[in-house]
């Protein structure tokens, strides 16, 4: 009992930092330029006409703010946002009662809406388009559709998978935004936002320490700056400086590129276990003890992004930048290995 009390709080807290670290109007939220200006313009439209807004689909990485943005547009539509996740409506009455309980200029965000079951999907359709759902009632010779009208929302689904929506959902969508990975300097500015937020000093040298090794991300940026927080409070006198923040992460085990432990298994396996590649993914992630969907929606983007590998036809290889940053050639390396391991 008290343990599940203590954790009910401890997960109360984190959500409450969460919340407080999240940017609560495009004023404060950082970088997406050209998103957030397209997207101030057509709620500004809908606004000026009275309607509600088209339906928003929101792509890119995991952690570079899909949820906040959605939460945003929500707010300066003055709409509610429902938030549930494709994986979550397993059946098409699931769906049918979540569409069912919206009021008129309501928001749905579904997360992962590449994941939805088909059935879920075919129901969003007529939804999304003529705000109306089919019920069928009953069962056998005597089951009957039902034609049921919905209230005019607007459904703003998030994907880091773009790929893998079909057609018929995506042309649905009156908006479809990219988000991009954050440059240094803003995920800086994130950062120090953050740290005001989180009442911990931090210099300029230390956020862009922390800013350089968050792969893009804001919400990496986030947590490592929590945990860089700590380090300066129990090891340091409470400020981050460059050096605490050098510590830190290394202490993290976060390369100065921002690459984590499954981040070089994944390259060292490619040079060591493959010859530098070509690999498939699904050979590659049972290498290493890895589900291929971590590898293909976090480490690969970020790996891609550094130019540390490439993707061929015939699979994954390791370029020579990717080699220059573990310190290792390219040309000889592999064959010296082949020769190694010759009997
Ligand atoms: N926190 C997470 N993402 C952010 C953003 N884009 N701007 C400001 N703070 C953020």
């Amino acid at each position: 009992m008290r343990t599940i009390k203590t954790t009910a709080y401890q997960e109360e807290k984190d959500a409450e930092t969460e919340l407080k670290l999240r940017p609560a109007n495009f004023e404060q939220y950082i970088g997406q330029s050209k998103v957030k200006e397209n997207m101030r313009v057509f709620i500004d439209a809908a606004k000026g006409r009275k309607e509600t807004l088209d339906h928003v689909l929101l792509y890119g990485q995991p952690g570079l703010g899909k949820t906040t943005l959605s939460h945003i547009i929500a707010t300066e539509m003055g709409g509610k946002l429902r938030i549930t996740a494709g994986p979550a409506i397993e059946r098409a009455g699931d769906m049918a009662a979540i569409l069912n309980d919206l009021s008129v200029g309501d928001f749905l965000f579904i997360d992962e809406i590449h994941r939805m079951p088909r059935v879920v999907e075919e129901m969003l359709y007529p939804a999304m388009e003529d705000f109306t759902i089919d019920i069928i009632i009953g069962k056998g010779p005597a089951a009957k559709s039902i034609r049921l009208d919905l209230p005019r929302f607007t459904l703003i689904g998030a994907t880091t998978r773009i790929g893998l929506l079909t057609a018929p959902l995506r042309d649905r969508f009156g908006m479809i935004h990219h988000l991009e990975p954050y440059n240094v300097p803003d995920l800086c500015t994130i950062i120090r936002r953050s740290a005001d937020v989180l009442e911990v000093e931090i210099e300029q040298t230390g956020a862009e320490e922390v800013a350089r090794r968050s792969r893009g991300t804001p919400r990496i940026a986030n947590r490592l700056l929590k945990r860089v927080r700590d380090f300066a409070q129990v090891e340091f006198d409470g400020v981050i400086t460059d050096a605490v923040a050098k510590s830190a992460l290394n202490r993290l085990e976060i390369d100065t590129m921002g690459l984590d432990a499954v981040d070089l298994k994944l390259l060292e396996a490619i040079i060591f276990k493959f010859s530098g590649g070509p690999v498939g993914l699904d050979t590659l992630a049972s290498s290493i003890d890895e589900e291929s969907g971590t590898l293909e929606d976090v480490a690969e983007p970020y790996l891609l992004q550094l130019g540390f590998i490439q993707r061929t036809p015939r699979g994954r290889i390791v370029t020579p930048r990717g080699y220059a940053h573990l310190g290792l050639q390219s040309e000889t390396l592999p064959n010296q290995i082949n020769l190694l391991d010759q009997p």
